[in-house]
């Protein structure tokens, strides 16, 4: 299909204000919710579930959680399937994004041992799911490692790929006959750069400048390995596809200048070039001006290799193209610019290697989470550019969402207007040619939000995390996404 950016920005420019208008999302476009096992499910030590890392660092380091809470509970999705799917059924969803926990299926990570019990809860959510025609899309790791893989080095040792595999396997066999839609990874921004290059998620490994690159690389390994597993054993019988979904905020220049230009493409090559480039690019391997730049800097570090590792030929063409299609986590937007010391938008980034500074102006919405404004039009800004730098692959919105406080209680009216600019971003999207095919709203219901505990919620349902139910109650945002879900339409 021909892309035709430039010509659908006149068009998008062109609605008049005045003209009222009905814009409509295609019949066969997916709406649905997302949510992860750890932050939903609960049920932490039952039926043979082994441990993993989040259990592992919320019980033996509780004050890195800014309330110091944790998932052990968390919304008891584990004994609420029948209450889980109502809800789907209440807002008629078309699909339910949720996670497996590797070590509820295989408690030491190890495909030696499956646990039935826990394969029994997943049979029973699909299942019920399916009663009612609500379509799994399932990720296979939202950030839940097993403790015992990680005490072997986790994302940092090569034969991640494999285990990764093998798990991969136990979860196809069992489940591919009823999931068409596979996600391998969650945000492998937030799994590598958080995790093992800073300390803002389990396994808070803190290497940094190391480990955010050496955990990308295996990442993606661990991703085609499992892709073509998928692709060579299961898909002519189960005829599913498999993705991998990556966090795409849209940073955009300052500026029109041509430093301001270039530290924007930078900051993107660190954000998600680093995974998407080796999978989605026609080249394959690291995006080029970061891996140049982190030589230069390893060099003048004094170390005798660049702290970006490079792939093998082999490697390099095992990756590219792997993937059915691309999950978008998207959320945001920063505005970049060259000027290293300008005001810092508190979001975790790799400014040490990259350099530049970002600003959010003052205007924008401010959600619950720092990190977390309303950036006008962002959805089409990232996934055009997207579309023309990886010639427009299939796309899914996997996660969009937005935070309040506890106090927020049901009356989300902020949440309302975020949804709803991001359904007009989309509909400029889909306009425009993007090969937009769904779009999940995180979260179906409040949940466990890593360090920050319980004090940002993003749920279109309430939980009372105080009651022994875990009674879920709609915000009002969850009446304005049934309506437009039954009409998939929005008004102007
Ligand atoms: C993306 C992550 O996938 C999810 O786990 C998290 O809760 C949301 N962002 C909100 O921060």
């Amino acid at each position: 299909m021909k892309f035709a950016v430039a010509l659908s920005l006149v068009a998008v420019c062109c609605h008049a204000a005045t003209v009222k208008h009905e814009r409509r999302f295609p019949d066969d476009f997916i709406f649905g919710c997302a949510t992860a096992a750890y932050q939903i499910e609960g049920a932490w030590n039952e039926d043979g579930k082994g441990e993993n890392i989040w259990d592992y660092m919320t019980h033996n380091n509780p004050t890195v959680i800014v309330d110091q809470s944790n998932g052990d509970v968390a919304a008891d999705s584990y004994h609420n399937v029948e209450r889980d799917v109502e809800m789907m059924r209440e807002l008629g969803l078309d699909a339910y994004r949720f996670s497996l926990s590797w070590s509820r299926i295989l408690p030491t990570g190890f495909a030696n041992e499956v646990n039935q019990a826990g394969i029994n809860y997943y049979n029973n959510l699909i299942n019920e799911m399916l009663k009612y025609n609500i379509q799994p899309l399932v990720t296979l790791y939202h950030w839940d490692l097993p403790q015992r893989l990680q005490e072997l080095g986790g994302f940092a040792n090569p034969l991640i790929a494999d285990w990764f595999e093998d798990y991969a396997r136990v979860v196809f066999e069992n489940f591919g006959d009823r999931v068409k839609l596979w996600i391998t990874f969650n945000e492998p921004r937030e799994i590598c750069y958080e995790g093992y290059g800073s300390n803002t998620k389990a396994p808070i490994l803190n290497a940094t400048g190391v480990g955010t690159y050496l955990c990308a690389k295996h990442l993606v390994i661990a991703h085609a390995k499992a892709y073509y597993l998928y692709n060579n054993e299961f898909k002519a019988s189960q005829g599913g596809e498999c993705g991998i979904t990556i966090s795409v905020n849209w940073f955009g220049p300052l500026t029109d200048s041509e430093e301001d230009e270039f530290a924007a493409e930078l900051r993107r090559q660190a954000e998600w070039g680093l995974y998407a480039e080796p999978i989605f690019s026609a080249e394959g391997g690291f995006p080029k001006e970061l891996a140049a730049r982190v030589a230069e800097k390893s060099a003048q570090q004094g170390y005798p290799w660049s702290r970006m590792p490079e792939f093998t030929e082999e490697e390099k063409n095992f990756v590219r193209g792997a993937s059915d299609f691309f999950g978008v986590n998207h959320y945001t937007g920063l505005l970049i610019s060259a000027t290293e010391h300008m005001q810092q938008h508190p979001v975790p980034s790799l400014l040490d290697d990259i350099g530049v500074g970002s600003y959010v102006p003052p205007e924008w919405l401010q959600s619950a989470s720092p990190w977390l404004t309303l950036s006008p039009n962002s959805i089409y800004n990232a996934l055009t550019h997207l579309a023309r730098k990886y010639n427009n692959p299939v796309f899914y919105i996997t996660e969009n969402g937005w935070s309040n406080t506890p106090s927020t209680g049901l009356q989300d009216d902020d949440r309302i207007s975020y949804y709803r600019a991001s359904f007009e971003s989309m509909l400029n999207t889909l306009e425009a040619g993007v090969n937009l095919k769904g779009y999940m709203t995180w979260s179906l219901m409040d949940n466990f939000e890593w360090l920050l505990g319980y004090t940002e919620l993003f749920g279109l349902y309430e939980v009372d995390f105080n009651s022994p139910e875990r009674t879920r109650t709609p915000r009002k945002s969850a009446f304005v996404y049934k309506e437009m879900l039954r009409t998939r339409t929005i008004d102007y």
